[in-house]
């Protein structure tokens, strides 16, 4: 009986494992492509356009007029607040130069998120 149980617990155990090997492949391949979407939208000048303005690597021609976007993770560990200067420059410094993208509706939330999934790995 004891046998039985063991071989079934193992039976159970390797199942399990093999349902979650490739959920956990799928979601790391979601997160890749999350970052190449918002990469997309980041570096399209009738998008995000974010060069204008920032040096980000592997981005053409970035202007100076805001700060370099490197170090995101060290330098903002909440990605809510990374998001949130995103959304709305101006709830920061009132006086920014950066355009609110989401209060004024420049990019949707699905593209905010996903443009800050792509700075945050910067
Ligand atoms: C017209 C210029 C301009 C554009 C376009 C612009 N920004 Fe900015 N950004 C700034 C300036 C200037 C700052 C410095 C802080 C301030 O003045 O608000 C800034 C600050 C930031 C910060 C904070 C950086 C830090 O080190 O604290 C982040 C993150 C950021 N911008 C992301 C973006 C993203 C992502 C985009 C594109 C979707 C973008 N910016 C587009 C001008 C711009």
């Amino acid at each position: 009986m004891r046998k039985m149980v063991a071989a079934f617990v193992t039976a159970v155990v390797c199942t399990l494992g093999a349902l979650m090997v490739p959920a956990a492949s799928s979601m790391a391949e979601e997160a890749q492509s999350a970052v190449e979407q918002g990469k997309a939208i980041a570096f399209d000048r009738k998008g995000g356009n974010c060069l204008a303005c920032h040096m980000i690597a592997t981005g053409d021609l970035p202007g100076n007029i805001g700060p370099p976007l490197v170090a995101m993770a060290q330098r903002f560990p909440d990605k809510a607040k990374l998001r949130a200067q995103i959304w709305d420059a101006t709830a920061i410094n009132p006086h920014s130069a950066m355009p609110p993208f989401g209060k004024n509706r420049i990019l949707t939330e699905e593209q905010i998120d996903l443009v800050t999934e792509f700075i945050y790995v910067q």
